[in-house]
């Protein structure tokens, strides 16, 4: 029984957000596989840092919708390549998979979804009685994926991407906490939920256009969205740059051909995000909760405290969760940020 995190990517953009994601996971001791399905638009440079973290890189023909009438409702053109997706019902070496999309990211461990049904997944925010497609609990099997194929060409989708096409063949999905799937952006658009339940959160995704790989972010430094951003940009930088065989020339976003152009900086521009987040020691990986270490950066923002202490203190593993570091404090710091 061989149980695996799925992932796609069709662009080395995406790739080096699978690259991300990928350490992430492992970095809370996942004891599942993880394998990602890559189009021929990945360049060898990022397969081959990506056949480093993934235990399995399968390539896969692209599969695209053409429904430029129903992606264009939804302002993505872009996102018909995401039938590309549906390729996951055919890894039956595998008895069940999480999909997870390529811009997300794991703040703690989330192997207890595998014990989860197909379909699972968390609700939309633009529409909850759909569930998004960026998180999904499936079983692979060649017949699923056949009737899926059969499905999108006689019905198609209702957005020209997998999510809609998704939705209209599971209709009675199995719904999952949005501490799953929460959208990066949940800290703006309903504060008091995030600093209720923000510290459940065990995954978070860069769900619309602009993503962590393009360096550009709206995110004032010091918000909860700045440091989820930040917290993408330190693996970026700490785990996934330096095991880039070539140099960084090679990812410049003019190497690629003109339809893949990606806007991929290979230094953090200054002042966009929270850049101080640091992501915990090797040795302390597996065993930390995810969560806490973004507690833990929190704590740093709203005390002033001094940096190195702060890191000696949670590398002890002695955090004040109870105390100055506790939850509402890091909430209040940042409803003070955001009234600013
Ligand atoms: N994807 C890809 N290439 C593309 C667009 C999408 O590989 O050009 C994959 C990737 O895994 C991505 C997922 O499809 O995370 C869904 O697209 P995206 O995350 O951009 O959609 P959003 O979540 O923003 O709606
Ligand atoms: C959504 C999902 C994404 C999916 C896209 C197209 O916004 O987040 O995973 O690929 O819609 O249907
Ligand atoms: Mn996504």
């Amino acid at each position: 029984m061989t149980e695996a995190y799925v992932t796609l990517a069709t662009t080395d953009g995406y790739g080096v957000g699978a690259l991300v994601l990928g350490h992430s996971l492992l970095s809370h001791g996942t004891t599942r596989q993880l394998c990602i399905l890559v189009t021929p638009g990945v360049s060898e440079q990022v397969r081959s840092a990506l056949s480093q973290v993934y235990h399995n890189v399968v390539l896969v023909d692209v599969m695209d919708s053409g429904d430029s009438a129903h992606l264009a409702l939804l302002e993505r053109p872009e996102l018909g390549i995401t039938f590309t997706k549906l390729h996951c019902w055919t890894l039956t070496q595998y008895t069940k998979c999480v999909f997870l999309d390529a811009d997300t990211l794991a703040l703690q461990n989330t192997d207890e979804l595998f014990t989860q049904p197909e379909l699972s997944a968390a609700c939309d925010v633009g529409w909850p009685d759909c569930f998004n497609s960026g998180m999904f609990v499936f079983v692979p099997s060649q017949e699923t994926y056949e009737q899926l194929l059969d499905f999108a060409k006689t019905k198609g989708s209702f957005d020209g991407g997998d999510q809609g096409l998704l939705n209209s063949f599971f209709p009675n999905w199995h719904r999952l906490s949005f501490v799953y799937n929460m959208v990066a952006t949940a800290c703006y658009t309903y504060l008091p939920a995030f600093k209720e339940f923000g510290r459940n959160v065990k995954l978070v995704h860069f769900l619309g256009s602009t993503k962590p790989w393009h360096g550009e972010s709206a995110a004032q430094p010091g918000s909860a969205y700045g440091s989820f951003v930040g917290a993408w940009w330190t693996i970026y930088r700490e785990l996934v740059r330096p095991s880039m065989p070539q140099s960084e020339a090679k990812f410049d976003p003019t190497d690629a051909p003109p339809q893949q152009q990606e806007q991929f900086p290979a230094q953090l521009p200054d002042n966009s995000v929270d850049n101080s987040y640091t992501w915990p020691a090797p040795e302390q990986r597996s065993t930390s909760g995810g969560h806490l270490e973004l507690v833990e950066h929190f704590s740093k923002l709203s005390t002033n405290e001094n940096l190195v202490e702060g890191r000696q203190r949670w590398e002890a593993g002695r955090p004040e969760y109870m105390g100055r570091d506790s939850f509402d404090n890091i909430m209040a710091y940042i409803q003070s940020r955001i009234n600013k």
